[in-house]
């Protein structure tokens, strides 16, 4: 096929990329395939500084807009050959329109690279990435990923902004919801498993699409969770605490990087030397690329550290960010900035060649239209096998909170449900932020997915209130059925546009009345269940206290109605596992699993303890809790020896048994403590977990073992390794009810 229309010719390009591959000795050690390398350099060696620049230039079309403002002219600039990839445009044809126009009409005829935020699906909407952690399931994870790709790559796109791996412990923060959680093991776990779905094991793969970890780095700490806002933190914390997920996300093969929009101690990520040379690039040996976030070069400018749009970009190049999203400051500054020598040309040679070489990774050199497909497109998008993945997922990342008396699972044969709440007869919620091209008007309410699955029940439906707002003129008519209804459930939440980007809050208690109308409902004293649908921990102290029943359902995508029917009627076990923990009080926040003990631990009756004079220490929920319609007991704790050297090991073996009437999954958790260290360390952090199948009066052993490197830290010369001595071991259903056993780290 000729790409290359009236000028060079891609057989031209090739016929040297040979020459120079039989002339070169491959090195090895450098990480990259040798035949890539040589048609990049032959590629680049083609190239005027015009162009290169453009392969450094991200635009969104006009199709979607997840930033502020647009750049009306992106088409020209395709002609122009002054960009190279575009954003927010999806879809076999039009994605095809805009890569002829790269391939027919420019010079060189090199393809565009086509970016999304494929999130949490693509067309069949799975849960958001909060939810989808809550299931502890990384194969799952995995796979809804892998279906992701697939139906993103039959639309014409190469590259997902996505996995977001920020730990964040800030539930005032929005973008929560798009995480893993708190926990640094269990988010490196998961972004490195989104990695594996998306990129799958090959590039080439026409149903695999390059993915991005974002957005690195410490974003999710901003100050007072307020987004875009300043972190601030030891290079220890950032290490242990925020860096794992990235390294990990790398270590799986990621082959972009996207700039967060924060600055990290004084420096904004986007221009940040320390972060994206010496961390990434050398310590990492990254290979892919990086991209800033929306406008991130020119908010350096705002940040306070760039005089103008040139010294921005001056800033952000030789701090070793590639490509530049939506801002065109590359476009504009980077060729002046080669001519007054500010910059050298080498510093744009080497971004080039890390956005070639995607392109070619991706097979886009030797057909740029491989992926718009209007057949695949119409096969892949929303099939069958798809939305029973995302019925699967969405019923694993439900947790359950609640379950006085065995309220729940309603009996089918139940006569009369009231299902009230602005969440309940609510499709556009259900897909949450971040839904890439998914249409909410095809995902299952919580009513739909209650009518089809039991249609001789009478499930009875009012609003009762709206998520904002004081109107409360919608009780009278919910009190009405609730009141002759034999069961009540109560959907209630936040809308999706309450969390994710720019969506901190202040107030993190259920929004407008809906706590009031729960309380009202309750009064009834009917069983009341509670469907909870948010994108953040709540505090829901009187929701715990008064409800019977209490399902964190976060948002379950497109077939969420029916995920939820079955679990409300016991088709399904809940098995969830909180990933964040629940504060009592939004005074307590930051709060996570593993903090530091202090110098003066807790202690009710000694005021000067480390405590709150108004609340409890504890929070709501611990990280790692969540109930199962069955019960599990944890036998005795075992260890296969009380000693280690750096160079064994240790199994940690506990027997767990079903003792309820229902199978059921159970997420057995791992956590370890170092007793004695050169800096404090943790009162535990997770190590290791395993989510076990068991049939009612069934009994599995869950066996761990204990390395040198679940010892591992960053010592107080900030060199990582372990250190000899004492070690706590704890296992159990969750962070805080469980057993545990010492061990030693000899010498
Ligand atoms: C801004 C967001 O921070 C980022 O996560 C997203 O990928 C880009 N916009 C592109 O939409």
């Amino acid at each position: 096929m000729k790409i290359f229309k009236n000028k060079l010719s891609i057989t031209m390009i090739f016929a040297s990329a040979l020459l120079i591959q039989a002339c070169t000795t491959p090195s090895n050690k450098s990480g990259y395939d040798p035949v890539i390398e040589a048609k990049v350099d032959s590629v680049l060696s083609l190239m005027t500084l015009d162009e290169k620049i453009g392969q450094l230039t991200l635009y969104t079309s006009d199709m979607d807009q997840t930033g502020a403002f647009l750049r009306p002219e992106y088409k020209e600039d395709i002609r122009a050959g002054e960009v190279g990839a575009i954003f927010n445009a999806y879809g076999a044809e039009y994605t095809r329109e805009l890569q002829e126009m790269a391939v027919n009409e420019t010079r060189l005829g090199i393809p565009l690279l086509f970016g999304y935020d494929v999130v949490h699906g693509h067309r069949t909407i799975f849960p958001m990435p909060l939810a989808e952690a809550s299931s502890w399931d990384l194969d799952m994870m995995e796979e809804t990923a892998r279906v992701a790709a697939r139906e993103a790559t039959a639309e014409g796109l190469h590259w997902t902004f996505a996995p977001m791996v920020d730990v964040s412990r800030e539930p005032r923060w929005g973008r929560i919801v798009e995480g893993s959680g708190e926990d640094p093991y269990l988010g490196a776990l998961i972004g490195a498993a989104k990695v594996r779905g998306f990129q799958g094991d090959d590039l080439r793969d026409l149903h695999t699409m390059a993915a991005t970890a974002k957005h690195f780095a410490a974003y999710g700490a901003a100050k007072a969770g307020r987004d875009y806002h300043t972190t601030d933190m030891s290079d220890r914390e950032l290490r242990e605490v925020y860096l794992p997920p990235f390294k990990a996300a790398i270590d799986a093969g990621v082959v972009s990087i996207m700039t967060s929009f924060n600055d990290l101690n004084g420096v904004p990520a986007t221009a940040n030397e320390y972060l994206f040379r010496d961390i990434l690039r050398e310590e990492w040996e990254f290979k892919g690329f990086v991209v800033t976030d929306y406008t991130a070069i020119m908010e350096l400018l705002y940040h306070g550290v760039a005089e103008d749009p040139a010294h921005a970009s001056e800033l952000a190049i030789k701090a070793g960010i590639d490509m530049s999203m939506q801002d065109g400051f590359y476009h504009q500054n980077l060729a002046q900035l080669v001519e007054e020598d500010r910059i050298s040309e080498r510093l744009i040679n080497e971004a080039t060649k890390n956005v070639l070489r995607i392109k070619f990774q991706l097979g886009l050199f030797d057909d740029p239209f491989r992926y718009s497909d209007v057949d695949r497109q119409k096969a892949e998008v929303m099939k069958d096998e798809h939305l029973e993945i995302a019925k699967k997922m969405a019923k694993r990342s439900v947790i359950l909170l609640k379950n006085d008396d065995q309220t729940l699972p309603l009996s089918k044969n139940i006569q009369t449900v009231a299902v009230i709440g602005p969440m309940a007869d609510n499709q556009r919620d259900m897909i949450g932020s971040w839904s890439a091209a998914g249409d909410w008007s095809k995902s299952v309410s919580l009513l739909e997915g209650l009518k089809n699955k039991l249609p001789d029940v009478n499930f009875v439906y009012a609003k009762g209130a709206e998520t904002t707002g004081d109107d409360r003129s919608g009780f009278r008519e919910a009190l009405r059925i609730a009141r002759n209804a034999d069961a009540i459930i109560l959907a209630i939440g936040e809308n999706y546009w309450m969390s994710g980007e720019a969506a901190s809050k202040v107030d993190i208690s259920l929004p407008g009345v809906q706590e009031e109308l729960a309380l009202e409902i309750e009064k009834l004293g009917k069983p009341t269940i509670a469907v909870l649908m948010n994108g953040r921990p709540l505090t829901i102290n009187t929701l715990d206290e008064k409800m019977d029943a209490i399902l964190e359902a976060w948002y379950l995508g497109t077939t969420t109605g029916d995920a939820l029917a079955d679990i409300l009627f016991g088709d399904y076990n809940p098995s969830g596992k909180l990933p964040v923990t629940f504060p009592a009080h939004l005074g307590q926040v930051p709060i996570h699993y593993d903090m530091k003990n202090t110098g003066r631990p807790m202690d009710p009756n000694q005021k000067y303890t480390s405590k709150y004079i108004d609340a409890p220490n504890e929070p709501l929920y611990v990280f790692g809790y969540g109930l199962s319609y069955t019960t599990f007991d944890y036998g005795a704790l075992s260890l296969s020896s009380t000693t280690m050297t750096q160079s064994d090991s240790i199994d940690v073996s506990i027997e767990v048994r079903n003792t309820g009437k229902y199978a059921g999954e159970e997420v057995v958790q791992l956590y370890i403590q170092d007793k004695v260290g050169s800096v404090t360390r943790p009162v535990k952090e997770l190590k290791g977990f395993e989510k076990i199948h068991l049939e009612s009066g069934e009994t599995k052993v869950v066996v761990f073992t204990i390395t040198n490197d679940d010892l591992k830290f960053y010592r107080k010369n900030m060199t990582y390794g372990s250190e000899a001595g004492e070690f706590v071991v704890y296992v159990g259903g969750n962070s805080r009810d469980v057993q545990s056993m010492e061990f030693e780290l000899l010498e």
